[in-house]
């Protein structure tokens, strides 16, 4: 048979796949391949290139890399990445691909070392290769590989002379058979991808080294096994070694058992110890940890304690290099999941490079490390048909992908459930996967979401489930299977978000909902947030600016637009306020305020007390501090208390802003164990409890004063005749306006899995993103004030806000005004509003220097349903430090619970804004919520890019009663109810000073 691109078969001419030991762990010689190889791109598989071909006047291109990145961020001289989610990018027609393959030539010469030792085997290794590729020396065609995530590796012991040069040709294509075993929701990319080396394996090495480190949690005993195998032929046999484990004083042959007291491994301790196998040619030393994972009644341990997995899907992706990352990006990856307290990876959706499990191992996360499978591009072709899944023709394919992800990795404590695939469908393949897995690895559970009935796997996935659903699935009631037998086997498994909580641009809301419910139900595993980071490669325009592309921004014809921008970092790994309120949320000591006016404390580690954490309360108004102490209290693994400010703290009388006693969590040093990512007093957990609520502003009684132009003057406000607002502390007013709309988010444009419309197309059947202001009467009052009374409302509709604005002068503070807005809506509306406030935009041509301090929520921006990083407090930032830069920009930055703001222009000049009562619907709350941009709603909606976002010249600020929810629905459930904001009378006082 002719091995093509487009045949479905296993490799050819590849070594059987064997285990990879970390970097440096091996006696064994191995030299490095990576560096400029000799390139050239055609337009067909067919390239018509001589196998003998040296390219030596070809360009050079950088191993490992991919070719669509090679000239980023300016130039794209070997084509462009291209954005699908699921749907292929060329027709269905398995095996078939199209004509149009750009396919690599890659040349490079290889020379053994002049100390290569003798003997053994020498093989050449690929980490990966995306997506099919085939391996010449010296004009020989050699091997076929694929499985672009996974390893290959080819023998030349008998090729390569010492001291000879010898050329190597490797021919990648783009498309394969195989791209429709790996239609990842992701950036199609090329290449020799991953690194590349010649690696010595000495006759008898350690080629398969499995280790069977398990921990009784009841004997607080380690059991440790190591089977050592050396390939021979095109199978394993097995190898005599000697293991010891020098820090426990253990020596052992391979295959036998040995017992120590150990300190278990996980990933809140995660402790490692080094242990040495040997064979007369080889010596690995591995970082082993001990550990056990079982599912018992239904319930998924670690080492015999339940354990909620707080986990993120990541990608391997960097924003110049795309999935070629590098170790150094590993770590940061790492090291800031462990930061926001992140305690588990999914490695979606293909084995990561396998330094980042080493990274795991040694740091602490659990890895769900997944096969490199999705088809997901079928599932729309009349409900999965012909999908390889469930073809037997790719059984074999399937198996061999599988296992080699297993035998890659399986030494790895941190991985705790082996991953059949993404999105793939069922069918006859599943339970072939799966059985093979269990073959070499019994050890591990089984997962795969698209197994619904759970019938070859271990534990129950689903991925978006509402919390509802989740909800009746820890209580074990959910809707029952058809087939009694298999839901009775369900319903007996530990359940997995494997991925909720769509973290696309501003969001994902609604994860404390979720994580209530994990903490709720033993069944509850916990689950992994979608996803870790936004691929947005960064490019230059026109104009030589550098911003983050999505798809489109190559111009593919067919793509997928912003949907690859769902992280909860920005392409360039800064932090966004997805991942502070993850922290919050996933806090390993959660302290949150309960009604009664106490706090509850709750260690959620399962393995440590709290006695590396420091209680330590605060009591302040704004930034003075009033008060503080420590709680001597430590809690045991799970436990939890009720705390309460000491009874006799003496509180302040009501002042300007509220009065907060907050209770941290801290942790001050680090142990070994941690040094690497835990900083000087870092925050465990928080919560805090509003104790004095601030005095109420002075009624005013001053009164307005009638201008020569027939306007009014009401302190630092002027008005015309007509009652517009014209300046306000000096400065000219260009709106000023009840509004209800805000630049939607990515999840208020998209339905939700279960709902009709959108909430963005909700609000525009109101003409929301329209409003416009009638004057329905302007009028002095008897006590003095100026009350304008106005209807807004957008065309098409008779829904409408009918308000009165009422501006009086503040007594013996000429330079202070109080609004009080009364909105009563008219009409009938629908279900939701973005926002219910006043809308003010300010002349200021230097609006983005302009300073802000607020006391209020933050410091950075919250929502009805990410609100749990939020704190109250006094903060400060200037405004353009207050936009988060979304990779598509929305709506965001909104400060909650505001009691007071002070802008400080660039002139020196000054405004502060007060909040007096707050009501929706007749409830009372504490504070507004503020938005400051330099730019317009209008402007943040039409931009595509933060980049072209421009000051006009205006501060626009909004003065909110209340703001909708952001909600999960660019893939998942929207605003919960808790969270949504129904069109409801409003009431707010505001006071404005001239500073
Ligand atoms: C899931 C899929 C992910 C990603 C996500 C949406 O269905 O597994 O790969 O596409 O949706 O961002």
């Amino acid at each position: 048979m002719t091995i093509t691109h487009e045949t479905v078969a296993v490799p050819d001419g590849v070594v059987a796949p064997r285990f990879r030991p970390p970097a440096g762990a091996s006696s064994a010689t191995t030299v490095s391949l990576d560096g400029d190889w000799r390139f050239r791109l055609f337009p067909h598989p067919d390239t018509g290139v001589d196998r003998a071909e040296p390219g030596e006047d070809w360009d050079r291109l950088a191993v490992p890399g991919h070719w669509q990145l090679a000239g980023a961020p300016h130039s794209w001289p070997y084509g462009v990445p291209e954005y699908n989610n699921k749907l292929f990018p060329f027709p269905i027609e398995p095996p078939h691909v199209p004509d149009d393959n750009p396919t690599g030539e890659y040349r490079t010469t290889l020379r053994l070392p002049a100390d290569w030792p003798e003997g053994g085997r020498t093989l050449l290794r690929f980490e990966g290769v995306d997506s099919w590729f085939q391996v010449s020396l010296d004009g020989e065609l050699l091997a076929t590989s694929h499985g672009s995530r996974l390893p290959t590796e080819i023998d030349l012991t008998d090729r390569l002379r010492p001291g000879t040069d010898h050329l190597l040709a490797v021919r990648v294509t783009k498309w394969s058979a195989m791209s429709y075993a790996e239609d990842q929701d992701q950036w199609w990319l090329s290449g020799i991808f991953r690194s590349v080396s010649l690696e010595h394996r000495p006759a008898g090495a350690l080629d398969d080294v499995r280790v069977h480190a398990a921990y009784d949690h009841a004997t607080g005993t380690g059991t440790l096994r190591v089977d050592a195998a050396s390939v021979v032929g095109a199978g394993l046999d097995a190898v005599a070694a000697q293991v010891t484990v020098p820090e426990l004083g253990l020596a052992a042959a391979s295959g036998e058992e040995i017992r120590a007291a150990v300190e278990p491994w996980s990933a809140e301790r995660p402790r490692l110890y080094d242990v040495v196998v040997t064979t007369d040619t080889e010596t690995v030393t591995l970082s082993v940890g001990f550990r056990t994972v079982s599912i018992e009644d239904g319930v998924f341990l670690v080492n015999g304690r339940p354990v909620k997995l707080r986990g993120v899907n990541r990608h391997e992706f960097d924003p110049l290099r795309g999935r070629s990352v590098t170790p150094e990006r590993m770590l940061e990856d790492v090291l800031l999941m462990k930061r926001h307290h992140i305690n588990a990876v999914r490695t979606s959706h293909y084995p990561p490079h396998p330094h980042f499990l080493d990274l795991c191992d040694r740091h602490g996360l659990y890895v769900i490390d997944e096969n490199d499978l999705e088809t997901h591009g079928f599932e729309d072709e009349r409900g999965w048909e012909g999908n390889p899944v469930n073809d037997p023709d790719w059984t074999e394919v399937l198996v061999d992908r599988v296992t080699r992800m297993v035998r890659r990795d399986g030494h790895h404590a941190s991985i705790v459930l082996w991953s059949l695939g993404n999105e793939a469908g069922g069918g006859i393949n599943v339970p072939a996967m799966a059985d093979a897995v269990r073959a070499l690895d019994p050890s591990r559970p089984i997962h795969y979401e698209g197994d619904w009935s759970s019938e070859h796997v271990d534990v129950y996935s689903r991925m978006y489930a509402e919390s509802e659903h989740v909800d009746l699935i820890g209580q074990g009631i959910e809707p029952a299977l058809e087939r009694a037998d298999a839901d009775a086997r369900r319903r007996g498994m530990p359940f997995l978000q494997c991925e909720y909580a769509h973290a696309m641009g501003n969001g994902p809301g609604g994860l404390s909902d979720y994580d209530a419910l994990f903490d709720r139900y033993p069944r509850l595993m916990g689950g992994f947030i979608w996803e870790w980071i936004d691929h947005g490669l960064t490019r230059t325009d026109a104009d030589g600016n550098l911003f983050s592309a999505y798809g489109g921004d190559f111009g593919e014809r067919f793509h997928d637009g912003t949907f690859i921008a769902d992280g909860l970092l920005l392409p360039d790994r800064t932090p966004s306020p997805g991942l502070l309120e993850t922290a919050a949320v996933f806090a390993p000591v959660r302290i949150d305020a309960q009604p009664d006016g106490t706090l509850l404390v709750r260690n959620r580690y399962a393995f440590r007390d709290t006695s590396h954490a420091e209680l330590r309360w605060t009591l302040h108004r704004g930034e003075e501090e009033l008060a503080s102490g420590l709680l001597d209290l430590v809690l045991e693994a799970g436990a939890e208390a009720v705390v309460r400010p000491p009874a006799d703290l003496a509180l302040p009388e009501p002042g300007d802003a509220p009065v907060w006693w907050t209770l941290r969590a801290v942790q001050q040093k680090a142990d070994a164990l941690e040094e690497a990512w835990l900083e000087t007093g870092f925050v465990l957990g928080a919560g805090q409890l509003l104790l004095v609520e601030p005095a109420p502003l002075v009624a005013p009684s001053g009164r307005v004063t009638t201008g020569a132009d027939g306007g009014y003057v009401a302190g630092p406000a002027r008005f015309d005749r007509r009652g517009d607002l014209r300046s306000l502390a000096g400065r000219e007013v260009h709106a000023f306006r009840v509004d209800g709309w805000r630049a939607p988010t990515d999840n208020d444009r998209r339905a939700g899995m279960w709902r009709g419309l959108s909430d963005a197309e909700v609000w525009r059947s109101t003409s929301m993103h329209l409003l416009a202001e009638r004057k329905a009467g302007v009028a002095v009052s008897e006590a003095g004030a100026l009350e304008i009374d106005a209807r807004i409302a957008g065309p098409t509709t008779r829904a409408g806000f009918a308000t009165r604005y009422t501006w009086q002068p503040v007594t013996d503070a000429p330079d202070a005004v109080e609004l009080v807005v009364d909105i009563q809506p008219e009409g009938r509306w629908p279900e939701s509003v973005a926002r219910l406030g006043v809308l003010l935009a300010l002349d200021e041509p230097r609006a983005v220097d302009a300073g802000v301090r607020w006391t209020g929520l933050g410091p950075d921006e919250s929502y009805a349903d990410s609100r749990a990083a939020a704190l109250g407090g006094a903060w400060e930032h200037s405004v353009a430090d207050w936009q988060t830069r979304y990779t598509h920009p929305q709506e965001n930055g909104a400060r909650r619970g505001v009691t007071s703001a002070v802008l400080s222009f660039a002139d020196g000049s000054g405004l502060r804004i007060d909040s007096g009562e707050v009501t929706i619907g007749g409830r009372p709350q504490v504070g507004f919520e503020l938005s400051l941009r330099p730019w317009s709603d209008e402007a943040l909606d039409r931009a595509a890019h933060p980049h072209e976002l421009v000051p006009d010249g205006r501060l626009w600020l909004h003065l909110d009663a209340a703001q909708h929810g952001v909600g999960s629905a660019a893939c998942g459930p929207g605003v919960l109810p808790n969270a949504q904001l129904h069109v409801a009378p409003v009431r707010m006082r505001l006071r404005f000073t001239t500073l």
